[in-house]
């Protein structure tokens, strides 16, 4: 059936965003199509139960598709929904997370809430990575075309602020201009790698730059040009990364310019962001996901929280302000570093930093008998581990907040709680990524079986 060219209608979208149809009985994947599409696609792939195809002409679109608003939509592996009117992205998140906790996991008895939307669709990230590259002599920069590292070059890319296009393109002519060479991925050799980006609510920036040299005087160089040139920069670093490897940022980041971090307000707290942790990509949504989990606890006033999972302590921080205890457990030092700070900063004074891996701290918390009434997991997108699992239902802790971006991990480990004694009361889906296939939901658990 391969390169075949085929036509077919779309009747829905699966988790991982790719429509559904079929031909002669067989199912046929279509990456960037809408349920009710006619399409013509050329097979390029083809299994024994399914194939996949890429459009090649939209013989008759479904009344929810739209023209994407970015032009390099069609190359770029950033956005796959854009071609999708915001109701529908919506609404086939919420039944994405249906279709999978249904099947995954056989749980069908649960409040499920429609998604909630993000205030904005475009510009709405407040942290981006960018790939800077070389195509003949021009200096590009962009995302990577989807499974590819080949840079998409996109000086105007719509999900990222405004400023963020400026700077990078700045970024550019200087480089060019300075005669900097840039990083090859396959020789591994040059020196300008990627930049990288954070803003806060009232817009002030954070840059990295990321080089593939020890000596850095030239990148410095371009870096303070470009923090004098935009004074919404109020810090800046340059790391240094010398390893092959896909991870962008260095372990040596050294301070340049400005304040060493930047700060944000979330529901009346301050929290830092420093150039390696964790910081949810998508502000305002992610201050509705922090109140969303805060309502989920009654009574807070009178128990004891653990925030497994935490990055920086933000959730924990917001807890610890009704809560009568927070432990707040999270594997990367620099992150519990800044969740320290955040706990002088907002002057918390029941909240305690454990650094190490949940697998270990918690069970080990656990043992030593501390009670714990609540346990909120924000785990990434792996999940959690069985023996979690094992140890919290034993021990019935009677209340679980489960925040995931990974509805079938989130499947699998709600299956083994709903066993274990746990019933999943609700999911509310909330969109932290408007115009891509990501689905963030958080859920809530009661123990109830003896
Ligand atoms: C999805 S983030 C959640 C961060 C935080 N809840 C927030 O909203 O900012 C997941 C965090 O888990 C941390 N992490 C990953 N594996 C871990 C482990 N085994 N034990 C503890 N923390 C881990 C990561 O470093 C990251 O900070």
């Amino acid at each position: 059936m391969k390169n075949n060219e085929i036509n077919i209608k779309v009747e829905k979208i699966i988790f991982g965003g790719e429509g559904l149809g079929y031909f002669d009985d067989k199912v046929v994947f279509v990456p960037e199509s809408v349920p009710g599409d006619e399409l013509k696609v050329n097979i390029i792939s083809s299994k024994k139960n399914y194939s996949r195809g890429i459009i090649t002409e939209i013989i008759k679109s479904s009344k929810n598709r739209v023209i994407p608003k970015c032009h390099y939509f069609n190359e770029c592996g950033a956005c796959d929904f854009m071609m999708m009117n915001y109701n529908t992205q919506l609404a086939y998140k919420k039944e994405m997370v249906k279709e999978v906790v249904g099947s995954l996991a056989s749980i069908f008895d649960y409040e499920l809430y429609d998604t909630i939307a993000s205030e904005n669709i475009y510009h709405y990230r407040n942290k981006v990575i960018q790939a800077i590259g070389k195509e003949n002599s021009k200096i590009i920069s962009g995302f990577y075309k989807k499974r590819t590292h080949d840079i998409v070059d996109n000086d105007n890319c719509i999900i990222q602020p405004v400023i963020f296009n400026k700077i990078i393109k700045k970024i550019k002519e200087n480089a060019y201009e300075n005669s900097i060479i840039i990083y090859d991925e396959k020789s591994r050799k040059g020196s300008l790698r990627n930049v990288m980006l954070r803003i806060n609510k009232i817009g002030e920036i954070m840059l990295v730059i990321v080089t593939n040299e020890k000596k850095y005087k030239k990148i410095q160089q371009l870096a303070m040009e470009i923090c004098n040139s935009f004074k919404e920069i109020k810090s800046c670093y340059i790391s240094i990364n010398l390893t092959g490897s896909n991870v962008v940022l260095g372990k040596e980041n050294i301070h340049i310019y400005g304040e060493k971090n930047i700060y944000e307000n979330i529901n009346g707290m301050t929290f830092l962001i420093s150039p390696l942790s964790f910081f949810q990509v998508n502000t305002h949504q992610a201050e509705k996901m922090y109140n969303i989990a805060y309502s989920y606890i009654n009574d807070l006033e009178n128990k004891i929280v653990v925030d497994a999972y935490a990055g920086t302590g933000t959730i924990g921080a917001i807890f610890a302000r009704k809560s009568k205890y927070v432990y707040s457990i999270e594997l990367v030092k620099d992150a519990c570093n800044d969740a320290n700070r955040n706990i002088k900063i907002n002057k918390l004074s029941n909240m305690k930093v454990i650094n190490g891996s949940v697998d270990d701290k918690l069970i080990e918390l656990l043992n030593n008998k501390n009670k714990v009434d609540v346990i909120i997991f924000d785990p990434p997108r792996k999940g959690l581990e069985i023996e979690i699992i094992d140890k919290i239902s034993n021990l019935k802790i009677p209340e679980l907040v489960y925040i995931s971006c990974n509805p079938s991990s989130f499947a699998r480990d709600a299956k083994l709680l709903c066993e274990k004694g746990y019933k999943l009361m609700k999911i509310q889906p909330i969109d932290m990524f408007p115009n891509t296939n990501h689905i963030e939901i958080i859920s809530k658990f009661e123990f109830i079986y003896n």
